[in-house]
């Protein structure tokens, strides 16, 4: 697992760029676009601004392409985080629920594979600025720690150094935004991932309850084409709409 891990820096976890390089197609006719609807295993109603791969070209709008693959299984392409299952599109409140492609059902020792790093139209949170889920934090640590904010992930997890020097590490996961003096001594956050509980501090949980909701996936905004700000299309920006989104230390 090790080797999958983010290494982190600091207290900060960057959990959500907006915007690179949008593609500069994003002004198709709009009026025919909204014509399409496909299907894709149960999910039945893509309709604008998303579109399937192989969908005449004036479906949607290209910026919102999913594809089908093996005919069941709706997948977003998020580069640079990666690709997520997507479960659920709520056209009214704009967001989709998706899972990460790393968990497996009834195998809780099954992790997220992506970093969830976000570019539009895509993104962690809502119009207000709030997550839309709550993220999890791995936490790798050199001692046990008796912690109401830690939940031991064994035997689902056990993060051993895989040297030669049997060193064990211990492994958990705590819940909810992480804040100064949540990471005890001895121990390092490893890995983020998002599920759609909101846990607050102190809440404990089995960690196989943890997995399920990972299994359940989580929700990320979508803007819609309209929506996106000029300024953030096709370049970095540091303009706060476009660059905001860190998960907030206090
Ligand atoms: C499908 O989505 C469109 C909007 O994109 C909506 O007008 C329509 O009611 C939806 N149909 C179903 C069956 O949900
Ligand atoms: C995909 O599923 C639909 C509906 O079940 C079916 O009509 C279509 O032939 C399938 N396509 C492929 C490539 O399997
Ligand atoms: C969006 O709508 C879906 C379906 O109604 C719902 O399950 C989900 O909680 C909603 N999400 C938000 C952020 O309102
Ligand atoms: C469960 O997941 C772990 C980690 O991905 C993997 O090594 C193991 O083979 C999986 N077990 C089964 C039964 O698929
Ligand atoms: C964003 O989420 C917050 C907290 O759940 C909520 O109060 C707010 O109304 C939401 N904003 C939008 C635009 O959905
Ligand atoms: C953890 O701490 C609680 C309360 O401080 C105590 O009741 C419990 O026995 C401790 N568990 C272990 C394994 O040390
Ligand atoms: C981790 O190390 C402990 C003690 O050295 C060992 O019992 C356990 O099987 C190891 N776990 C894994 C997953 O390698
Ligand atoms: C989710 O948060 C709301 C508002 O903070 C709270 O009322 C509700 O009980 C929470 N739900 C769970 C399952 O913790």
């Amino acid at each position: 697992m090790g080797s999958r891990f983010l290494a982190l820096s600091g207290w900060v976890l960057i959990v959500a760029f907006l915007v690179v390089g949008l593609s500069g197609e994003t002004c198709n006719a709009k009026d025919d676009g909204t014509k399409c609807t496909s299907s894709c295993g149960n999910i039945h109603n893509i309709s604008y601004p998303f579109r399937l791969k192989h969908d005449p070209k004036h479906c949607g709008n290209v910026m919102y392409t999913l594809s089908c693959e093996n005919n069941i299984t709706l997948v977003v392409d998020l580069p640079p985080s990666g690709k997520y299952y997507v479960q659920a599109i709520n056209y009214d409140n704009q967001t989709i629920r998706v899972v990460d492609p790393g968990i497996q059902k009834n195998n809780c020792s099954s992790m997220p594979q992506n970093p969830p790093f976000l570019i539009a139209p895509y993104s962690a949170y809502n119009r207000s600025g709030y997550l839309l889920s709550t993220p999890v934090f791995y936490i790798k640590c050199s001692n046990p720690v008796n912690s109401s904010l830690y939940v031991d992930t064994a035997p689902c997890l056990n993060i051993n150094a895989s040297s030669l020097v049997q060193q064990k590490t211990y492994s958990y996961v705590k819940v909810g935004v992480m804040e100064v003096g949540d990471l005890n001594e001895g121990c390092s956050a490893e890995w983020v991932a998002l599920v759609l509980f909101n846990y607050s501090k102190g809440y404990n949980t089995f960690y196989e309850s943890i997995h399920s909701a990972l299994m359940y996936g989580f929700e990320l905004g979508v803007y819609w084409p309209d929506e996106i700000p000029p300024i953030c299309q096709g370049q970095w920006s540091s303009n706060l709409k476009c660059f905001p989104h860190t998960i907030p230390v206090h």
